[in-house]
């Protein structure tokens, strides 16, 4: 494994801005499509020996498990726990938990925290590379990775595409990141469909317009579906989101339906990063458009190969 490939990202995996694009289409991406043909015959042993420990306050199906299969796949092996904040009766520092898992010589610990900046407070303590599985409203960037990664797949590039982000963009981590990504990569234009109440945080566009990204902020996805190359949804019925529809008592549209998908242009994909509501019907999965299930697939491939650039041997 070269050495570029550890030394160009660092030790952790904390937020989405420290990818560059040149890295991902270069090294990740390319690197994530190998990792595919890897999975369809089996396991391999490029990090045998490697031991990951997931330490998760939040409940996830996909970002754990594609990873415990991940490293499973490469011939490493995961543990972990699975911690309910509320119901702890004498609550542990999470510092002093990181500090009792150095002891116990992991090489990654992947971290899924209810609080914003969780990741970085164990980064500050921690041996292990610590990977951010989502810290509160804040980032989740190996999320983001994948989604670049699906959208170059299936679009077959990131440069000069129109893409709108929907949903509650104050709150929304998957959305968070993959903005502060897509800022990085020469798209177009970031369409944000949101609520007034709940529109993107002043420092994504603080980063687009450092880029020189153009966007605009939104209230209807009928507004801008037949103008996008990617739709990306997120969950359009929390309490927070009905709350500012109820409040702005605004007919806001946050959801795919026939006439939405009647709009989108024909080599145009409908992303979602899991689980889902009801603002993307599975009436309509069989839509080729549709690529909800493929980027969850994508997240085990491009997880392999983010854990390969983060092996200590890629320090060489
Ligand atoms: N997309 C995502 O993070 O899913 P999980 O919460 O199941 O990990």
């Amino acid at each position: 494994m070269p050495f570029a490939l550890r030394r160009s990202i660092g030790m952790h995996v904390l937020e989405a801005r420290q990818f560059e694009r040149a890295w991902l289409e270069s090294t990740l991406f390319p690197l994530a499509d190998r990792m595919a043909g890897l999975a369809e015959f089996g396991a391999h042993r490029l990090l045998d020996g490697k031991r990951l420990f997931w330490l998760f306050f939040e409940p996830s199906t996909r970002t754990r498990v594609s990873f415990e299969s991940a490293i499973a796949l490469l011939g490493g092996t995961a543990t972990g726990i699975q911690v309910d904040p509320r119901a702890e009766l004498i609550e542990e520092r999470l510092e002093d938990r990181v500090r009792v898992i150095n002891g116990y010589g992991y090489d990654y610990l992947l971290l899924r925290h209810h609080e914003e900046g969780g990741a970085e407070r164990a980064a500050a303590v921690s041996n292990a590379a610590v990977i951010n599985a989502g810290d509160g409203a804040g980032e989740h960037p190996t999320q983001a990775l994948l989604d670049a990664y699906t959208i170059w797949k299936e679009v077959g590039r990131l440069e000069g595409l129109r893409i709108a982000l929907v949903g509650d963009l104050t709150h929304e981590r998957s959305t968070a990141s993959l903005a502060r990504l897509l800022a990085r990569c020469g798209i177009a234009r970031l369409d944000f469909v949101s609520p007034e109440m709940l529109p993107p945080r002043p420092n994504i566009k603080a980063e687009l317009d450092a880029a020189g990204v153009p966007y605009r902020e939104l209230r209807d996805v009928r507004q801008v579906a037949a103008d996008v190359d990617v739709l990306y949804l997120t969950r359009a019925h929390t309490e927070r989101l009905l709350h500012a529809q109820r409040m702005e008592r605004e007919s806001g549209f946050y959801a795919v339906d026939r006439s939405v998908l009647d709009l989108l242009p024909e080599q145009s994909i409908v992303m979602h990063p899991l689980p889902r509501g009801a603002e993307l019907p599975p009436e309509f999965d069989s839509d080729p458009r549709v690529a909800c299930f493929r980027q969850a697939r994508n997240g085990l491939h491009v997880r392999m190969a983010l854990l390969l650039a983060l092996s200590r041997d890629a320090v060489g």
